[in-house]
């Protein structure tokens, strides 16, 4: 198999990781910190992530069918805080995880209204009390677009991926977080009219 490449994780991983690295050493060392990475893709944010931050143990994860292509990035990088990915589908039940926070990047648009509650539910429950849940991606303000690029996104993924994926809105992703314990403390804009969704679990 050709190692995979996203395009768009080489243009954003620089972005995402100074931000994590300012949100993760706020009140707690970044010693040791364990973060549970949800659907992964190519594994890309994990070894780049990984390197810039090399006192959070990164655990990747993602459908079964993503990890010849992961592998690939995380054993070429032979890092020490990249672990094993876990298969994680979020509709299914989830193996035990321990972890301190958890980050994803460009699933929420990518996943139904249901997924995304399951997501969440799960989430919430794996988090300790003040653990962040970190969403990286594209969001709909007072139910519009923020971009053509997003529309055109939108439509994509309705026509190709799945008829009940798209963006969310920001007021529903918020009251999905409120419904599962998760409270939204930050929305950083990022490149490319993504924001990052910064929501701490009570
Ligand atoms: C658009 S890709 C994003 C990949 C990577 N995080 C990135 O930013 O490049 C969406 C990812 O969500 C994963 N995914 C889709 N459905 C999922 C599910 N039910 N549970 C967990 N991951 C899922 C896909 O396998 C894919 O890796």
């Amino acid at each position: 198999m050709v190692k995979p490449i996203s395009e768009a994780c080489l243009r954003n991983q620089k972005p995402i990781s100074d931000a994590l690295k300012s949100l993760l050493s706020k009140g707690q060392q970044t010693n040791s910190i364990k973060l549970l990475e949800i659907g992964s893709g190519t594994g890309q944010h994990a070894v780049f992530c990984a390197q810039e931050l090399p006192d959070v143990t990164w655990q990747p994860s993602d459908l079964l069918n993503n990890h010849e292509g992961m592998l690939q990035w995380i054993n070429e990088a032979q890092l020490n805080n990249v672990l094993s990915p876990l298969v994680l589908d979020v509709d299914q039940n989830w193996p035990e995880i321990i972890t301190d926070h958890v980050f994803t990047a460009n699933t929420v648009h990518y996943i139904s209204d249901k997924s995304v509650r399951n997501m969440f539910t799960k989430v919430s429950g794996i988090l300790p009390h003040g653990g962040l849940f970190i969403i990286y991606g594209p969001v709909n303000e007072n139910g519009q677009f923020t971009s053509e690029g997003n529309a055109s996104l939108d439509e994509w993924l309705k026509t190709c991926v799945n008829p009940l994926a798209g963006i969310k809105d920001l007021v529903e992703i918020e009251q999905v977080a409120k419904d599962c314990d998760l409270v939204l403390i930050d929305n950083l804009a990022m490149p490319a009219n993504n924001r990052l969704l910064v929501l701490q679990k009570n």
